[in-house]
């Protein structure tokens, strides 16, 4: 019998089609719906990026104003989700948190319940749902982190975009247009990108005929992971543990004779650099000139140039976003959740395209263990 050809992690597999977003490596690019994702975050709220990934096209200005109006009225965190949050203990990962919150908002959901043959639900009722999640996110976030700092809720206000009543829910200081600007960036850079591992479990699960809850709970549960979107987090622990530039040369010859990996740096797709790294470093940039934080940059700077000198491995998005959600003020812990925030609306469009055209996800596997045997009587 024939070795099958096995592709381990599924490395240059093509499982699908999808119309929402084109990687192409070899040109360095990502598309979203045919626009390159540098001159969407140039230009638009991360709003009118969310509806173009749910909807195939940037919304004309009374969509967004609907969008925003919808958005604006499920911001606040609803009485049973929030006393859910309550109950987890401020030791857990936020990750576990933001989890769980989206797993309660499933289960309030009154059109999600009932017999598991209607659980997929409509396209219509699944792009409500992913709205629902889109506004619910940030107060679950702000949340989270205010709450580990022993700080009260803060509501959200009507006046500000998604990306400014984000940064006051979570501080409580109408936000620097700069920041602001510097984040909304950050978020539609993380938006999307293809068939990665939380986007695939996500289309797994919804490939069951599984509700869309159910699916981000699950792609929430594959982000974590330092492989992934943990990276973001475990590059300011590493930023941490250098200290500053000059201790770079000395750590990165501990940390590579450990065969340690160094976070926020190489992807599986991306070989050459990642196409989102110019953007967000541009945006770190502009953050490290607002907060007068040279120090940053020059670790930053000195990381990167040493890494890649030694190993030819270039950074990814979590390397320049790391820094940046730090300099903001975000605490470490926080920075995987505000991936979920921003990847919401990838996952819930590659649900309503996978629930579309939907065939059941069931790959094989070649079995490599005992030859049959029998129970001895
Ligand atoms: N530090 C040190 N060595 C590395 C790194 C790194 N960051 N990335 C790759 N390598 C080495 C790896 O050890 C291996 O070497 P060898 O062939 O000698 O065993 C070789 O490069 C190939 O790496 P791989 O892990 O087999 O390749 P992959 O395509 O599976 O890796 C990756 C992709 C993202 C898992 C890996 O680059 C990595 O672990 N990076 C650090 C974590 C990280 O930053 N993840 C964020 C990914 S992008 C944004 C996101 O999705 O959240």
């Amino acid at each position: 019998m024939t070795e099958p050809d096995i592709k381990k992690g599924l490395a240059g597999v093509v499982v699908d089609t999808t119309a929402i977003s084109k990687v192409n490596p070899e040109t360095n690019s990502l598309l979203y719906r045919g626009y390159p994702v540098q001159e969407l975050a140039a230009t638009q709220p991360f709003e009118a990026v969310a509806y173009l990934l749910w909807n195939g096209e940037l919304p004309d200005a009374a969509q967004l104003a609907d969008l925003r109006a919808t958005e604006r009225a499920h911001r606040a965190l609803a009485a049973e989700v929030k006393a859910v949050i309550d109950l987890i203990p401020l030791s857990a990962h936020p990750m576990d948190e933001v989890r769980t919150a989206v797993s309660a908002i499933g289960a309030s959901d009154p059109g999600a319940g009932g017999s598991v043959l209607n659980a997929g639900g409509s396209p219509a009722e699944n792009l409500e749902r992913s709205i629902r999640l889109f506004a619910a996110l940030p107060a679950i976030v702000a949340y989270g982190q205010r709450r580990r700092r022993g700080e009260d809720i803060i509501a959200p206000r009507d006046d500000l975009d998604y990306s400014a009543n984000f940064l006051w829910m979570t501080f409580g200081e109408e936000p620097d247009p700069v920041v602001v600007d510097a984040f909304n960036r950050s978020m539609i850079l993380y938006a999307e990108h293809s068939f990665n591992a939380s986007t695939f479990t996500a289309r797994v699960i919804t490939s069951t005929l599984s509700d869309l809850y159910s699916a981000v709970v699950g792609a929430i549960g594959a982000l974590k992971g330092p492989l992934h979107g943990g990276a973001n987090e475990a590059v300011l622990h590493i930023f941490d543990e250098i200290g500053s530039a000059d201790n770079v040369v000395p750590w990165l010859d501990a940390a590579l004779a450990e065969k340690r990996k160094i976070m926020g740096f190489g992807h599986r797709v991306y070989k050459k650099g990642d196409s989102r790294v110019p953007t967000m470093k541009a945006a770190l940039d502009t953050l490290v000139e607002h907060y007068g934080r040279e120090d940053v940059a020059e670790l930053y700077d000195a990381l990167e140039s040493e890494f890649v000198a030694r190993k030819g491995i270039y950074p990814n998005l979590d390397y320049p976003s790391g820094p940046a959600y730090n300099l903001i003020g975000f605490d470490t812990l926080t920075f995987t959740p505000l991936f979920v925030a921003a990847r919401v609306t990838g996952w819930t469009a590659h649900v309503i395209e996978q629930a579309g055209a939907n065939a059941l996800i069931r790959p094989l596997s070649h079995y490599d263990g005992v030859d049959e045997r029998h129970v001895e009587r």
